[in-house]
C-alpha cells in the first residue's frame, strides 16, 4: 500500500480588525494631502481601512485573531509564529507574549520578519515543521499596526496601509483533505532592500532620539518601482508553485494575492491566466495590511462562503526585503471566526525601569 506523505492542513481561520474606520477622505484631511477619494479608489482599489486606537497594539490584534483561529479549529496550538513588520517592541519578539496570553504555556514562539510576504513565509515554515515532525499544530499569525509607522503627510503610503490581524491554525494531514498545502515557493532579493524600508531604529541608525529626525522613523516605499517588482515577482512565484504542484493555471478556482493595490492584483492574475470570478479579497475595505493581508482575505472569503472546500487555491505575496512567496492549497473546510482586539491590562504595558530601585511607596500603592 502506498503511504500518503503528510502535509500541513489549515484547520482553523481567525481574524481581528480594530473598530476605527478611516475613509479616504479621513486620510486626506488628516495629512492635508494633495489627493482625492476618486484617485485612491481608481489607482489602488481602496475605499477605507482600519486604524488601531492608541491602546491597541499588534500583539492585541494577534491574540484576538489567534484565539478565533483556535476556536475555529476547536484545538490549541503547540507553536506560535507571528509574522509582523510592526512588533510591539524591538525586543523581545511579540510571539512569546501572544502564546502566554493564549494560555499555551511554554510552547515555542517567535516572530518572522518578511514584511508583506510574512504570512506566506510563515505558512511555508510551519508546513516544513509539520512535515519533519517538529510540531503538530503550529499557529501562523499575520498582525500589523502600520498606523504607528506611517507618515500621515506622505501620500505614497498614507493612502494605502491599514491595521488588522489574521491567523491560521495548522495540523498534520494528507494532500486529499480540504485545506491541504500542496506546494510552496519563496525567495528574496536584497538588492532591492531600499525600496521598502524604515531608516531608523535598527543597528545602522540606532540613536534616533538625539541624532535623527522623526522622518527617519517612518515607513517609506518607492511605490512605482515596487509596483513593477510586485507584478513580476508574484507572477513568477505563482507559476513556479503551480508547476511544482502540477496544477495548470486553468485548474485554479480561487486566487488570493497580497492586497497591495487592485491594479497589481489584476495584473498578476491576468498574466497567470486566472479568471476574474476566481479572484477574491477585501482590499477595498481594509487596504494594504502587510503580513495580515492574506489571512484577512482568506477569513473574509471563507466567512462569505464564496469558495467551496477542496477548491484548488493559489496564494501569492510580495513585500519588503525584497521578499515573495506563493502557496498552493485546497480551500479549507474551516468556518472562520472573528474577534475584537484584546487590549492588554494597562499596568503591564507600562515600561519598567529595572535599573532603578522601586520606591517602597510605589510598591504599596500597586499592591493595594
Ligand atoms: O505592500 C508591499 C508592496 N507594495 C506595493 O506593491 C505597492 C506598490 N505601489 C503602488 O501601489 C502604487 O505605485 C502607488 C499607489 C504607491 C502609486 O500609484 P501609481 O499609479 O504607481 O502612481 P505613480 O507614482 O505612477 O504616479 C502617477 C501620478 C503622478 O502624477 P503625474 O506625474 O502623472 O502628474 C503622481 O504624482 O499620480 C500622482 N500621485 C498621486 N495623486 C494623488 C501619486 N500618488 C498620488 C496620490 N494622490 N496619493
Amino acid at each position: 500500500m502506498t503511504r500518503v506523505s503528510p502535509t500541513a492542513v489549515i484547520d482553523g481561520i481567525g481574524s481581528c480588525l480594530p473598530p476605527r474606520v478611516l475613509t479616504n477622505e479621513d486620510v486626506r484631511r488628516r495629512g492635508v494631502l494633495d489627493t482625492t477619494d476618486e484617485w485612491i479608489r481608481t489607482r489602488t482599489g481602496i475605499a477605507r481601512r482600519r486604524a488601531a486606537e492608541d491602546d491597541i497594539s499588534t500583539g492585541d490584534l494577534a491574540v484576538a485573531a489567534a484565539r478565533a483561529a483556535q476556536e475555529s479549529a476547536e484545538a490549541r496550538a503547540d507553536l506560535v509564529l507571528v509574522a509582523t513588520t510592526t512588533p510591539d517592541r524591538r525586543c523581545p519578539a511579540t510571539a512569546p507574549e501572544v502564546a502566554q496570553r493564549l494560555g499555551l504555556g511554554t510552547v515555542p514562539a517567535f516572530d518572522l520578519a518578511a514584511v508583506c510576504s510574512g504570512f506566506l513565509y510563515g505558512l511555508t515554515v510551519a508546513t516544513a515543521l509539520i512535515r519533519t515532525g517538529v510540531c503538530t499544530r503550529p499557529l501562523v499569525i499575520g498582525a500589523e499596526t502600520y498606523s504607528r509607522i506611517i507618515d500621515p503627510l506622505d501620500r505614497d503610503t498614507a493612502v494605502i496601509f491599514g491595521d488588522g490581524a489574521g491567523a491560521a491554525l495548522l495540523r498534520a494531514g494528507d494532500r486529499a483533505e480540504p485545506g491541504a498545502i500542496t506546494g510552496t515557493d519563496w525567495g528574496s532579493d536584497g538588492t532591492g532592500s531600499d525600496l521598502i524600508s524604515i531608516a531608523a531604529g535598527g543597528a545602522r541608525l540606532p540613536d534616533p532620539a538625539r541624532r535623527l529626525c522623526r522622518e527617519d522613523h517612518y515607513f517609506r516605499m518607492r511605490g512605482r518601482e515596487v509596483y513593477g517588482q510586485a507584478v513580476r515577482r508574484m507572477t513568477a512565484s505563482s507559476l513556479a508553485v503551480l508547476d511544482k504542484t502540477g496544477w495548470p493555471p486553468a485548474a485554479v478556482g480561487a486566487f488570493i494575492g497580497h492586497q497591495a493595490n487592485q491594479r497589481i492584483l489584476d495584473s498578476v492574475a491576468d498574466r497567470i491566466g486566472i479568471a476574474p470570478r476566481c479572484r477574491f479579497g477585501n482590499l477595498r475595505d481594509v487596504g494594504n495590511t502587510a503580513a495580515a493581508s492574506i489571512p484577512l482575505a482568506l477569513a473574509d472569503t471563507a466567512a462569505h462562503r464564496r469558495v467551496r472546500p477542496g477548491t484548488r487555491t493559489l496564494l501569492t505575496a510580495f513585500g519588503g526585503g525584497l521578499t515573495w512567496a506563493s502557496v498552493a492549497l485546497t480551500w479549507p473546510a474551516a468556518g472562520p471566526r472573528a474577534h475584537p482586539p484584546e487590549p492588554r491590562s494597562t499596568n503591564s504595558t507600562k515600561p519598567r525601569h529595572t535599573h532603578r530601585r522601586t520606591p517602597s511607596w510605589t510598591l504599596s500603592t500597586t499592591t493595594s
